[in-house]
């Protein structure tokens, strides 16, 4: 028997009219406004916008680390508005992988340590999780400094460090801001090749801030954000 599967079945994340201010000596400057926006597995959104239009900040609020001053959000059906800080965490460590612009990797920690850490806060301790990290570093070219310091690591190598940690826990919603900015076009090139790869095969959804048009061009879906807009384009 054919079952009807509704098209609601793989939204993984729905924002509906979100609005962010911060306020500066110049007065109140509203980064988003009314945004909404709907995420479903197996697409890629690629984000571009000028320097300063909002483009972490919106990141930063659909992962529940800034909260909207306004708005709904829902990951799946659940709604996050809110919701306490450590729930939001909980959630957070199992629905989203987020590659930040400034790494945030731990500096008293290795690159496989850094990777583990990932899993070792959910609890997972076995040896099949040092594997799985290992492999990962593997895969974004870094097997050649999993035990280096990541302090000693170049911009390019911390942010490839940080795309692995973001895939350790196999997380359904990937968050990447500028995640090629600092490396050279041919390991961006390997990088973009592996995330569009895990939406296709795994069907992860992918939000992807970048300036390069190249590699907004090849998300599925593309937006821009200005004014505190987004718009398609
Ligand atoms: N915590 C904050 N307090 C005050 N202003 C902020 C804060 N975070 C971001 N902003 C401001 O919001 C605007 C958008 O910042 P951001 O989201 O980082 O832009 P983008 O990632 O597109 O470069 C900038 O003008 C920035 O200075
Ligand atoms: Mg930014």
């Amino acid at each position: 028997m054919l079952c009807a599967v509704s098209h609601k079945d793989n939204i993984l994340l729905e924002a509906e009219a979100l609005t962010k201010a911060f306020s500066t000596e110049g007065g109140s400057v509203r980064v988003l406004d009314n945004i909404s926006l709907t995420l479903r597995a197996g697409e890629s959104v690629s984000i571009r916008g000028e320097s300063g239009c909002g483009k972490s900040t919106l990141l930063n609020v659909l992962s529940g680390l800034e909260r909207p001053d306004d708005g709904l959000l829902r990951w799946q059906t659940e709604e996050v508005s809110g919701r306490s800080l450590s729930w939001l965490a909980g959630k957070r460590r199992d629905f989203i992988g987020f590659v930040f612009q400034a790494y945030y990797l731990a500096p008293e920690l290795n690159a496989l340590e850094n990777v583990l850490l990932a899993s070792r806060i959910r609890g997972n301790r076995g040896s099949e999780w040092i594997d799985r990290a290992e492999a990962l570093l593997e895969r974004v070219g870094m097997s050649h400094r999993l035990r280096h310091c990541t302090t000693k690591l170049s911009g390019g190598e911390r942010q490839r460090v940080a795309l692995a940690r973001a895939l350790m826990n196999d997380p359904p919603l990937l968050l990447a801001d500028e995640p090629t900015g600092n490396l050279d076009e041919g390991t961006a090139e390997s990088v973009m090749d592996l995330l569009l790869g895990l939406v296709s095969e795994s069907e992860k959804c992918l939000v992807l801030v970048t300036h390069h048009p190249g590699f907004a061009a090849r998300a599925t879906r593309r937006l821009q954000l200005h004014g505190g807009h987004l718009a398609e384009g």
